[in-house]
């Protein structure tokens, strides 16, 4: 049977993943400064390190709950998008989520393989890649406002029916 609500889990790993992403965006200077300084041959901070270390495990937090919730989304599926808006909008919505998957994968992987491997590139593609991922995470959060408050759809409900089984 095709899911009409999505699960209990599902909701939580939206919302813990976007806080998560949030204090990726909020504290990253840390994270910035030991990059430079390893780059530059030069020693870190003291007070930068647990900084560095916060950002690595919160990115990697963010890698293991995105897979989780791919899995759900393969087993258990979601809800169809809003029937409510012109089939325009409604493939925005479908190519806004792949992409939105797509880069809660490809940026924590790209910080990693800067990070643990030193492969290169990759922290180019992190940068770039956390760059469209806070655009299109905007304009998602802009289309579930106007779906909300002006098309008055339950799409935003759904997502925050935290009661649900
Ligand atoms: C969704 C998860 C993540 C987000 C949203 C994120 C976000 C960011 C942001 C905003 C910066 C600052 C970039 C700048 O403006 O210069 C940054 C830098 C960096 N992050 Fe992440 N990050 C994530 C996961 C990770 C992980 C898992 C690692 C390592 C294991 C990592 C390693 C790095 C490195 C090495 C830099 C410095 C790159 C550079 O400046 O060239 N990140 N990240
Ligand atoms: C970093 C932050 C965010 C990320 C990574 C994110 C990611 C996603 C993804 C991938 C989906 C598709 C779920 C699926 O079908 O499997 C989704 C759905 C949704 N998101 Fe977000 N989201 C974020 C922030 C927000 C914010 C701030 C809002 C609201 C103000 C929001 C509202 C919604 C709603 C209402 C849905 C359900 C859409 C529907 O059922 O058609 N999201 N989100």
């Amino acid at each position: 049977m095709p899911a009409t609500s999505y699960s209990r889990a599902q909701i939580w790993l939206h919302w813990s993943i976007a806080v998560l992403i949030l204090v990726q965006f909020l504290a990253h200077d840390g994270m910035e400064h030991v990059w430079r300084a390893f780059r530059r041959g030069q020693e870190a901070a003291a007070s930068d390190i647990p900084l560095a270390y916060m950002h690595v495990v919160v990115g990697l937090a963010v890698l293991v709950l995105a897979s989780w919730r791919l899995w759900l989304r393969a087993t258990r599926g979601v809800p169809p998008v809003s029937g409510m808006e012109h089939p325009a909008l409604q493939f925005l919505a479908r190519a806004t989520h792949f992409v939105i998957y797509a880069l809660i994968f490809i940026v924590p992987l790209s910080g990693a393989a800067a990070w643990f491997l030193g492969v290169p590139g990759a922290g180019l593609a992190h940068v770039l890649g956390k760059d469209i991922l806070l655009y299109i995470v905007l304009l998602h959060t802009a289309g579930a406002l106007v779906q909300h408050f002006l098309l008055k759809s339950d799409v935003l409900r759904r997502m925050l029916s935290f009661g649900q089984a």
